[in-house]
């Protein structure tokens, strides 16, 4: 605990002598979406973490998330220095879409309009028409199919197939899923409704199919953290990353959340409703980001830069 006040400290210190500001997302640890609160920073979702990175005036951008956060952030800001607690804090929706053979598959059928989940590098956001994230998506999708158009959709197969099955849109999919939510247990989720029949359900779209038909609300993690607001249950079952808890339950004190179960009794999983990659922000990471940020900085490719800026921006501008 102590340790704890020293470094939230320092990195406060630091923050200010650098002009820096810390923009984290809704899965980091609670610690650190504290912190972010605290110095003027936000934590948010990834389509606001983008927006408030872009129209903030800092010079340092913190990032607290996964690579493509920090990727999106320098993106948009290209002029400003955009550092990250450890660049190896990846995505399985990232590492599961390499260019060459997205690009491939892109190419095979050139009459349709390449959209992608904002968990991608910025070589397959420059390959992109469209960059969408689960906030968006469904309107951005809605559309282009009205627009005619046929879609490459990737790499969340469950979200796209969530999409595919609201929207109606002709979409042929990449095969890609998140570790996280793709642990989430159908069964155990049944018996856990079963146990708490007054429980709200509320499950992010990159889980399969068979947790969000369990769902009485579907969406991006701002979307379930307003849904947790108003809807009018005293408890509810979340069916995303864990990290999320902090802010539904800032929000609503009096109610009762509960984990989605991520593995039948007795069983276990590797990434049990906690993102390996999102645990890696430690406050450790974030204050050496500031004194030592040699191989913590973020850095684009500029000619790629160029091409993923207009995709970006093809969705900033439809959402604003
Ligand atoms: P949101 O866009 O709903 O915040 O989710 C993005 C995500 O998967 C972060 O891991
Ligand atoms: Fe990627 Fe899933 Fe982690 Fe989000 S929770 S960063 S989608 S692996």
């Amino acid at each position: 605990k102590d340790e704890q006040a020293e470094y939230k400290a320092r990195i406060k210190q630091l923050l200010k002598d650098k002009n820096a500001v810390l923009v984290a997302h809704y899965y980091t640890d609670p610690e650190i979406q504290a912190l972010a609160e605290e110095t003027g920073g936000c934590v948010a979702d990834s389509l606001e973490m983008a927006r408030f990175g872009a129209k903030h005036d800092a010079d340092v951008i913190v990032v607290a998330g996964v690579r493509f956060m920090g990727e999106t952030a320098k993106i948009l800001t290209p002029n400003k220095t955009v550092v990250m607690p450890t660049l190896a804090a990846t995505c399985s929706l990232d590492v599961g879409c390499p260019i060459e053979e997205f690009s491939a598959f892109c190419d095979q059928h050139p009459d349709r309009k390449v959209v992608v989940y904002a968990n991608t590098s910025t070589a397959v956001k420059a390959r992109a028409d469209w960059i969408v994230t689960s906030s968006c998506a469904l309107e951005i999708v809605e559309h282009l199919d009205e627009q005619g158009e046929k879609i490459i959709w990737g790499p969340d197969k469950h979200l796209g197939s969530y999409i595919q099955k609201n929207t109606g849109a002709d979409m042929i999919m990449w095969n890609g899923a998140c570790i996280v939510h793709d642990e989430f247990k159908t069964k155990a989720l049944k018996d856990m409704k079963a146990l708490h029949p007054d429980a709200a359900v509320l499950v992010h779209p990159e889980s399969p199919a068979e947790i969000v038909a369990l769902a009485d609300a579907v969406g991006s993690t701002s979307q379930l953290i307003k849904a947790a607001q108003t809807m009018d249950n005293k408890k509810f079952i979340v069916a995303t990353d864990r990290g999320i808890f902090y802010k539904m339950q800032q929000l609503c004190p009096e109610k009762e959340f509960f984990e989605a179960p991520t593995a039948g009794e007795g069983a276990t999983c590797k990434s049990c409703a906690h993102c390996p990659w999102m645990a890696m922000n430690g406050l450790k990471a974030i204050e050496e980001a500031l004194t030592d940020p040699e191989g913590k900085e973020v850095f684009v490719d500029m000619d790629l830069r160029e091409g993923a800026l207009k995709s970006l921006n093809r969705m900033l501008d439809f959402s604003a």
